[in-house]
């Protein structure tokens, strides 16, 4: 397990890290989200101790990273997948690795081949593609054979195939009973792999809450409807005790079933253009819990997805 116990971390003026206080449970896979320059990298070396805390503290399994007597048996990471020297072999790389932690070689042919990397294993890195590279990161996270797994963006500049193959990892490792934290700033990707979600933004704890929590807080089902004859419906609406949010041209009605709304129209004789249950996507959810918190955007003349409240009231668990 990890726990952050009231981390902060400053640059000078900059927080870059503020007062977290959450833990990294074992056995599942928990998302570590949050948008660009959140504070998930500076948060992710503090835990590994290559960035000292200004306040407050990390402990895996109840120590400091300094104090672990076997690091790389009990935490493994990929923080950056350029790491290596470039002018070793993956099987070098790994080996030396090896060598100075104490694991037996062969270990290094058994990583090899969890991350398919056997058949270049020989090869210079420098000539790896992006995927081979994070691979190659995997692979020395895994050398170990660690309780505790730590992967920063794993999933950036993967092909479809490596996105796929990187998630069913992640969920074979957590369901072996390992604790697996891994950061994207993809809501897509994690709705897929994780089971529970810690957000932030701006250095700040916004979310600490399971997937499923989530889902149900943020999934808002509606109807859309398009109809040439707006006055008539709504009137009809309103008989039937029905609400309707103008959006652009369409109207959303929320708690109603597309099938009652097509049936009422009927009745009425009511031409409608269009009649569609809608599900607000969880990256929506995402975009809008972070809006606030976003520090690097685009301009945009379209107005961002953050102008609604979150619907989740109480975002953090506890
Ligand atoms: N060594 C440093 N010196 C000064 N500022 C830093 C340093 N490292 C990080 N920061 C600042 O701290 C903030 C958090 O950065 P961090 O890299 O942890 O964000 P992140 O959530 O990992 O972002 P991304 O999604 O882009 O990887 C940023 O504003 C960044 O500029
Ligand atoms: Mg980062």
């Amino acid at each position: 397990m990890i726990a952050l116990e009231g981390l902060t971390k400053r640059y000078g003026e900059k927080v870059a890290v503020n007062n977290l206080t959450f833990e990294v449970r074992p056995g599942i896979v928990t998302g570590f989200l949050g948008p660009n320059g959140a504070g998930k990298s500076t948060t992710m070396r503090m835990i590994l101790g290559l960035d000292h805390p200004t306040s407050g503290a990390v402990r895996i399994e109840g120590r400091r990273y300094a104090e672990l007597r076997d690091p790389l048996r009990t935490i493994g990471a990929l923080l950056d997948a350029n790491a290596n020297h470039g002018g070793r072999s993956a099987y070098h790389h790994l080996l030396c690795l090896a060598q100075s932690n104490g694991l037996p070689e062969r270990r290094v042919r058994e990583v090899l081949d969890v991350v398919g990397l056997s058949a270049v294993a020989r090869k210079k890195a420098k000539g790896f593609s992006m995927g081979m590279g994070q691979r190659l990161g995997i692979a020395a996270a895994l050398l170990g054979d660690p309780r505790i797994l730590m992967f920063d963006e794993p999933v950036n500049g993967l092909d479809p195939e490596g996105i796929h193959w990187i998630r069913t990892l992640m969920q074979r490792l957590a369901a072996e009973g390992r604790t697996v934290f891994v950061s994207s700033h993809l809501m897509s990707e994690m709705a897929l792999t994780a089971e529970h979600l810690v957000v932030i933004g701006q250095g700040r704890l916004l979310a600490d809450l399971s997937m499923a929590d989530f889902i149900q807080r943020n999934s808002r089902a509606y109807v859309r409807v398009r109809t040439p004859e707006r006055e008539r419906f709504l009137d009809v609406l309103r008989s039937a005790g029905l609400t309707a949010m103008e959006t652009g041209g369409t109207l959303e009605l929320d708690g109603v079933a597309a099938e009652q709304v097509g049936e009422l129209a009927a009745r009425h004789g009511l031409v409608l253009h269009e009649l569609s249950p809608q599900q607000a996507s969880l990256e929506e959810a995402f975009m809008r819990l972070t809006a606030e918190s976003v520090e690097y955007h685009a301009h945009s003349d379209t107005p961002p997805a953050g102008e609604r409240a979150p619907w989740g009231a109480d975002w953090k668990k506890g």
